[in-house]
């Protein structure tokens, strides 16, 4: 199938899972331009993220989220890594289905515990069980990860491993 290098690339799955960086490399494999939504919402607010959900909580930081992902989906050939909380909103993940290829990293429990670390900057996951936390949030977000158009484990896998593997899941795609 021929290569559709305008189809923007959407990075999904949850907090700490590596989307950010894999990104950044995938869109620098691909020549393809770079989003991160939560820097772009930070940029436009002037706030850390932690911060807009310790000041405004976090019903405003979704209505941000949404706001920031449309405009973002305005612009086609971009590799973007959203946050792991917006395919929680139906409308998108509506859009990001309909206007991205749209991949789900995942890693085990035990791997996301470890990457998360202190977690100083997810306000999620600031709670006395993480481990307990992490596993109630990927129960409740298991469906709408799911929907993505591929899924990715990274628990084993180098950062240019898993850019390989969605790589392979574009071309088979005809993305
Ligand atoms: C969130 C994930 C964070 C950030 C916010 C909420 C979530 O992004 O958007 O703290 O609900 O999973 P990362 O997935 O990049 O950590």
């Amino acid at each position: 199938m021929p290569e559709n290098p305008s189809r923007n690339i959407a990075l999904t799955g949850f907090m700490a899972v590596g989307k950010s960086a894999v990104g950044r490399t995938l869109a620098k494999t691909l020549k393809r331009r770079f989003v991160d939504l939560d820097r772009t919402i930070e940029k436009k607010e002037g706030k850390k993220i932690r911060d807009i959900f310790t000041e405004r909580g976090e019903a405003y930081f979704r209505q941000l989220e949404r706001q920031a992902l449309s405009e973002v989906l305005e612009q086609k050939n971009q590799v973007i890594a959203t946050g792991g909380g917006v395919v929680m909103d139906a409308e998108n993940l509506r859009l990001l289905k309909d206007k991205t290829f749209l991949v789900c990293l995942t890693a085990s429990v035990d791997v996301l515990l470890n990457r998360v670390g202190n977690a100083a900057k997810r306000p999620l996951l600031r709670v006395p069980n993480r481990q307990q936390r992490i596993e109630e949030l990927l129960a409740q977000r298991a469906k709408n990860y799911a929907q993505a158009h591929a899924q990715v484990d990274t628990s084993e896998r180098t950062i240019d491993q898993v850019v390989d593997k969605i790589i392979e899941h574009l071309n088979a795609a005809g993305c």
